[in-house]
This record gives C-alpha cells, sequence and structure tokens, in this order.
C-alpha cells in the first residue's frame, strides 16, 4: 500500500513537470556576430511617444537634459538601445525637417495628420533627436521622407548631420550650434510606401528608390552611408523579390521588413484583459517571424548569396486595443508578461538569423504600443518588456552560438506551438550567456542542455517572471514585474538541468 502510495506520489511529480526538452549548446561553433542593431527601438512622433515620452521641454519641473527626461535617459543607457529609428513611421514621410531646426519659438507648426490631427510644433527636431542618441549611445536611424518630399530635401538632410563642411547646409547647422557633425549612418528611403508612404508599386519604388539612393552618399568621409529600402509588409514576398533584382546592390545596404503581432486588426482586443485563446493567438503571430525571415532571406539569398545586404525588421512588436479613455490614434497600451514573451522569442529568432538580420526595430519606444517605458507626468514605468530587453542585452555584439533544440508543444485546443525558446552566444569577454523562453501559462518546463565545446564551473541567473501571463506593472506598483536571481539551474559536469516556470524568461551565465 505504501509502495503504492510512493509511486502515485512519484508518478504525480513527473506529470505536473512536462517530458524534459532537450538542447545541444555547441559552446566551440560559431561564425556569425548578433549586431547590437537588433537591439533597435523605434520613436514616432506619435501619440505621447515623442512629446509627453521622451521630451517633456527644457522648462519642464521632470528632471530632462535639453528637455529630455533624466530618468528615461537613465533607463536606456542600461538596457542599452542599438540605434533609434526616428521620426516615423507613418509620420516620417509628412515630416520636412527643416522645419525642426533652428530657434524653437520660430518653427513653423503643423497638423500630424495621421496620428490625430494633433498640432505638431516641431520643438523636438534634428538636433533633439540626434543630440538625445549621443546621451543615450545609441545609433541613430533617420526615416527619410519619399512620400510627400523631395530628393533634394533628403540629400539635405544628409549633408546637414553628416559633412564636415563646404555646403550651404553645414553652414546652416553651424549657425544652429552644431559645429561637428553627428555622421548619422542608417537611413530609411521612405517608410511603408506601399501604404501610408505613398501607395506606390514595388516596380516604381525600385525606381524612385534608385535615385534618391544617388544623391544620399558619405559626402567623401568614407564612412558609407547604410541606406535601407522600405520593405513588405508581412509575407508580400515579391516586394522583397523586385527590391532585390531591381536594385543595384552598390546602391542598396538593407531591406526593410514590418511585422505586428495582432490578432485581427478590426478586432485587436485588450492588452491586459485577454483570454488564453488570445494569448495563443498572439503568440502564434509572433512565432510566425521565423518563417518571414526564413523565407525573406531565401529571397534575398537568390541574388545576395553573400549576404552583404541586410535584412531590417524596422517595425515589430504586439499591437493591441489602446487602453480604455485614451486617445485611439495615440496607441498607448499596457505591456503585460505577454509581451515579455513576444519579445524574449523574437529575440531569439534574430539571433538565430543574425547572418542576415543585422537590425531590427522594437515598436515604439515609451507610450506607445509595445513600450519598453510608460509615463504619467512625473511617474515613469518599465514595462516586462524593458526587462527582457535588459536581461538580453548580454548578447549584444556577442558571437551566436548555434543550439540544437528538441522542445515540447505548448498546445492550445488542437494547435501547438514549441513551448520554449532558445538563444546562446559568447561575449568578447569570453562568457557564454543562454536565454531561455517557455511561453506555456500552465506547465513548467525542464530542460537539459548537454554543453559541448566548454568547460564550465558554475552557472548563474537572472529570471522575469509572474503567476498569471496578464500580470503588468503598473504607476502605482511598478515593481510588480522585475527581474530576480534565478536558482533553477543544476550544473552536473557537462550537463545543465534548468526548470522554467510558465511565462518566464531566463538569461544564464556560464561560468569559466
Ligand atoms: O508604429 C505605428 C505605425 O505602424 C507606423 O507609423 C507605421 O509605419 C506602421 O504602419
Amino acid at each position: 500500500m505504501k509502495k503504492t502510495i510512493l509511486l502515485t506520489l512519484v508518478l504525480g511529480v513527473f506529470q505536473s513537470l512536462s517530458a524534459q526538452n532537450q538542447l545541444i549548446l555547441n559552446a566551440d561553433l560559431g561564425r556569425d556576430t548578433i549586431s547590437h542593431n537588433i537591439y533597435g527601438h523605434f520613436a514616432e512622433h506619435l501619440g505621447e511617444c515623442i512629446y509627453g515620452g521622451f521630451y517633456v521641454g527644457e522648462n519642464s519641473k521632470i528632471p530632462n537634459r535639453d528637455g529630455v527626461r533624466t530618468d528615461l535617459i537613465e533607463a536606456l543607457k542600461k538596457m542599452k538601445v542599438g540605434n533609434l529609428r526616428w521620426p516615423g513611421g507613418c509620420f516620417a514621410d509628412t515630416y520636412h525637417w527643416k522645419d525642426g531646426i533652428g530657434p524653437k519659438n520660430k518653427r513653423p507648426s503643423m497638423k500630424n495628420v495621421w496620428w490625430g490631427g494633433v498640432t505638431e510644433d516641431n520643438s523636438f527636431g534634428t538636433h533633439d533627436f540626434l543630440n538625445l542618441c549621443e546621451a543615450i549611445g545609441a545609433e541613430p536611424y533617420l526615416a527619410g521622407n519619399v512620400g510627400s518630399g523631395a530628393v533634394q530635401e533628403l540629400a539635405d538632410w544628409v549633408k546637414y548631420t553628416n559633412q564636415e563642411t563646404g555646403s550651404p547646409m553645414t553652414d546652416l547647422r553651424k549657425a544652429n550650434g552644431r559645429d561637428k557633425p553627428w555622421r548619422a549612418k542608417i537611413w530609411g528611403v521612405g517608410n511603408e510606401v506601399w501604404g501610408c508612404g505613398g501607395n506606390m508599386k514595388v516596380e516604381y519604388y525600385a525606381n524612385i528608390y534608385r535615385q534618391y539612393a544617388t544623391f544620399m552618399t558619405d559626402w567623401g568621409n568614407n564612412d558609407h552611408l547604410f541606406r535601407v529600402a522600405s520593405g513588405a509588409s508581412d509575407a508580400d514576398y515579391n516586394w522583397t523579390e523586385v527590391l532585390m533584382r531591381d536594385i543595384p546592390h552598390n546602391m542598396l545596404e538593407g531591406v526593410a521588413l514590418h511585422h505586428y503581432s495582432v490578432i485581427d486588426w478590426g478586432k485587436k482586443g485588450s492588452a491586459t484583459d485577454f483570454s488564453e485563446e488570445q494569448y495563443f493567438r498572439i503568440m502564434k503571430t509572433a512565432l510566425y517571424m521565423e518563417e518571414l525571415v526564413t523565407r525573406h532571406s531565401t529571397i534575398m539569398d537568390k541574388y545576395d548569396p553573400a549576404k552583404k545586404i541586410a535584412f531590417v525588421v524596422d517595425e515589430w512588436g504586439g499591437w493591441y486595443d489602446v487602453e480604455p479613455g485614451t486617445n485611439p490614434s495615440f496607441l498607448f497600451q499596457q505591456n503585460t508578461m505577454r509581451d515579455a514573451m513576444i519579445a524574449g522569442t523574437t529575440l531569439n529568432i534574430f539571433h538565430k538569423h543574425c547572418d542576415r538580420v543585422r537590425i531590427a526595430n522594437l515598436a515604439q519606444t515609451v507610450n506607445v504600443l509595445q513600450a519598453v517605458a510608460l509615463t504619467d507626468g512625473e511617474k515613469m514605468v518599465l514595462t516586462p518588456t524593458y526587462h527582457v530587453l535588459e536581461m538580453y542585452n548580454v548578447h549584444q555584439d556577442a558571437l551566436l552560438l548555434p543550439i540544437d533544440v528538441k522542445v515540447n508543444n505548448y498546445s492550445f485546443g488542437t494547435e501547438n506551438l514549441p513551448a520554449v525558446s532558445a538563444s546562446a552566444s559568447r561575449d568578447k569577454a569570453g562568457k557564454v550567456h543562454i536565454s531561455l523562453v517557455n511561453i506555456d501559462p500552465n506547465h513548467p518546463q525542464e530542460i537539459s542542455i548537454a554543453l559541448r565545446g566548454i568547460k564550465t564551473s558554475g552557472v548563474s541567473g537572472r529570471i522575469l517572471t509572474s503567476g498569471k501571463v496578464q500580470d503588468h506593472n503598473t504607476f502605482e506598483r511598478p515593481d510588480f514585474i522585475k527581474p530576480a536571481d534565478f536558482k533553477g539551474a543544476l550544473l552536473n559536469g557537462d550537463m545543465l538541468k534548468v526548470t522554467l516556470p510558465p511565462v518566464s524568461v531566463v538569461v544564464l551565465e556560464l561560468k569559466n
């Protein structure tokens, strides 16, 4: 009788843990580097991303540096922003950069036609943005206006920001108080030109692109511009095909893609109050990134087998209904552990494809879509997404280590998704990091990791998790979800056993 009870208990314990997931880490292999630019962000003149988010104004009571709130600067420095894309988005193709330079009280106002028709007073312009990038240590990524701008306007912007001296644009920059150029490298040639950026056909855009790119040069500085063609939406593979076929490759450094995780554009659902079915469907669209990246890359491989041209996922993230009572055009949404799952799994996908994916931008940094920070007057809260990006920053500019995975399913109804996502890298100091995500909200996942090609004397780690996938931080409870030390990893020789709680992100560091 006693034996039967014991057996039942043991079986019970095993059943509550799913069958073991098996990973093999090949620490002595590795070829490609995970660019810090995969850890890019996006800041559009949309809702309260710039005004009320980044920029509170020089005279604000909120502590600021040149009008940008200092608590946010510090948080972003800690998180490590690879690059920051600005000023849009759809806004970029209505933006005329010369409206945003010179004395602030003399700048013209315009209507922000894409995002709520609010007045844009241009008080945050080119100097403000490029100085902000310097303050947080991010590379600037400027999105040029192709839809309603002109070739000369964009060529002038490049001269204004990048040329040392010798043109009316450099004189103008100096007159506006900046002697040395910023040397902004990454430039978008239009945004979503198939839609808000001009409703163009791809063949027409490929021609226009060639014209714009001709006049976007580094003006003899030898720090070549990185020009990004406005890319496909989701699975529009023909778009990528035509860009790769019709644009000479010496004029093209990157081809973009936009993919948002959304259930249904007409009925996106609440950011916080969602069912397990809605969670599953969002994770399915997030994990679809793997197929999108693979298939677009295959097309690029056909034209560019040496992988000189980068794939640039310059808008990604979860998109839900706005918070009740907020302006529907401002796209303000809360951020839960669901978003942490999107962030962790998507970054692992980008790592895996880092030979081609060399820039990516999460939409958007503050107060808009899948934000890393939310603000309300003086208050600021860091979201679960922020914490994942901060934990993952150990992978920036590290060597991707191949990892073989055989994992359990997270099942809902008749559908399955891989429950566990993993990635590993070795940084410049020789430290190996492994990032793991368990998206299953109902079961912990036990993982065995065979460590090949490395001698490890110990393991430490950090975890982000919470009781429910709907959990989130609020202005009243800003630290409800935050990283903690992780004690669930056991090293036995060259085998590592890890137990991930439901809905968790873990980053491990192997001791040499
Ligand atoms: O990120 C919000 C909007 O989504 C961007 O302005 C646009 O490029 C995309 O459609």
